[in-house]
């Protein structure tokens, strides 16, 4: 099972497993995480599952669809490691991911 790094807001550092195939969004909300809210439910179409990845893993995820650009680009907090979890699935590509989940907006 691929491992996730996740930083929550207050700077905590915390390990989870996802079974392979989740999305990072489906991880961390599946194991309580409650300041991610990923309103639309995976579908792409509410930028509340923001995150910002470890640069190391930039080349092992899926490049940035348009939908995710333009969602990011509504958001106060982007930067170059912003995506939206929702779009990044967990495999043993991206084991040992770390992601920090983004500030509210
Ligand atoms: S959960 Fe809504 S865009 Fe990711």
């Amino acid at each position: 099972m691929p491992k996730l790094i996740v930083v929550n807001r207050e700077g905590t550092e915390s390990t989870v497993e996802a079974d392979d195939g989740l999305t990072v969004m489906e991880a961390i909300r599946d194991n309580g995480f409650d300041e991610l809210l990923a309103l639309c439910g995976g579908c792409c179409s509410c930028a509340t599952c923001h995150v910002y990845v470890d640069p190391a893993f930039k080349d092992k995820l899926p490049e940035v669809s348009e939908d995710e650009d333009d969602l990011l680009d509504s958001s106060d907090h982007r930067n170059e490691n912003s995506r939206l979890s929702c779009q990044l699935p967990l495999n043993a590509e991206t084991d040992g991911l770390k992601v920090t989940i983004a500030p509210e907006d």
